[in-house]
């Protein structure tokens, strides 16, 4: 058996690590530095027969009350992982993983570079918005990468080209591995002030339509095809519903936000009535946005 390196450390409070400020501790969490301890991690987490679990920015996720009897594994965005390069061209870049989002959307701005300004405000990591293919108005993040460095929970490690990362609405191949570091590349430049004002009136949009104060793990439901989820929960009655602190938010009826000491269990119960409501009315059953850690009951269960 391995000793235990220095980055991992047992029974780490989750919490912290969301948006929501809500969930139990990780049995392992591992903070790897480099790309041999990143597959060690994923050896350890082998050897003890243990789920794998990879924490970006934690802004679209909820953590169960009891945590999780896993790794969670979260690479520092102050290394190796969270550095944003531009190659020569000025319209490639080489991004880690850890970076966060606003600063990779900052620096391209800055540089000129037009794609990512429909992006500003998005919370979270750079690998956490391409594994989700994080969007807004303008279509999700992943039309403008061109591969990613992964290494597999296996242990076996690949450069995957576009094709393999299968981009659609909140979706991407990434899953059942941890990607380190992805290529971009974009077509366009535009002056770097005009590229600001672009962001300033996403972020207008955004601040006038979302609860972006409270605490919160973004829309809670994918849209379905061709609808909405937000009107379709508006519609249905569920702003302001409530299970103890955590509440339906009445800007925004996809939103559930944390008004105080919410737990995971209050989170999870009005989840469900929402989406019960939604079912009973139109028949139609949103599917969760939200990655869920550490229930036993899959959302699709309440509908049996
Ligand atoms: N609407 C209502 N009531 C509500 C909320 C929305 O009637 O309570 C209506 C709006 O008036 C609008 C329509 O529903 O006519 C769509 O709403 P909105 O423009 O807010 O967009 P959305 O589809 O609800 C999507 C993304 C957001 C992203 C926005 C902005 C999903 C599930 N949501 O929201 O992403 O910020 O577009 O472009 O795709 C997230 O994924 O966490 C998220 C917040």
């Amino acid at each position: 058996m391995m000793a235990l390196p220095g980055y991992i450390r047992e029974n780490v409070a989750l919490a912290p690590f969301t948006s929501f400020g809500i969930g139990g501790p990780a049995r392992w969490l591992a903070e790897p530095a480099t790309r041999d301890d990143v597959r060690d991690a994923f050896a350890l987490a082998r050897e003890w027969g243990v789920r794998i679990y990879i924490l970006g920015g934690g802004s679209n996720l909820l953590v169960a009350d009891d945590g999780v009897d896993g790794m969670v594994v979260r690479l520092a965005a102050s290394g190796l992982f969270g550095r944003v390069e531009a190659r020569e061209d000025g319209l490639s870049w080489s991004i880690g993983s850890a970076a966060p989002l606003a600063a990779f959307v900052r620096e391209t701005v800055g540089a000129g570079v037009r794609g990512l300004e429909s992006l500003a405000g998005i919370p979270g990591t750079v690998g956490g918005a391409v594994t989700m293919n994080s969007g807004a108005a303008g279509g999700g993040i992943g039309r403008f990468v061109t591969g990613a460095d992964i290494v597999r929970f296996d242990g076996t490690a690949e450069f995957l080209g576009r094709d393999g990362l299968a981009f659609d609405y909140r979706t991407s191949a990434i899953s059942e591995m941890l990607a380190l570091r992805f290529d971009f590349a974009f077509t366009d430049r535009d002056d770097p002030f005009v590229l600001r004002d672009s962001v300033r009136r996403h972020r207008e949009r955004k601040r006038a339509s979302q609860p972006l104060t409270i605490p919160s793990a973004g829309c809670v439901f994918k849209n379905p095809p061709g609808d909405s989820a937000g009107s379709l929960l508006d519609e249905a009655g569920c702003k302001g519903m409530r299970e103890n602190d955590a509440v339906v938010s009445r800007v925004h009826a996809n939103f559930v936000v944390n008004q105080a000491n919410a737990t995971a269990m209050d989170v999870f119960r009005l989840v469900v009535r929402m989406r019960e409501l939604v079912w009973r009315r139109t028949g139609i059953v949103l599917e969760p946005e939200i990655r869920l850690w550490g229930f036993t009951d899959d959302l699709r269960e309440f509908h049996a």
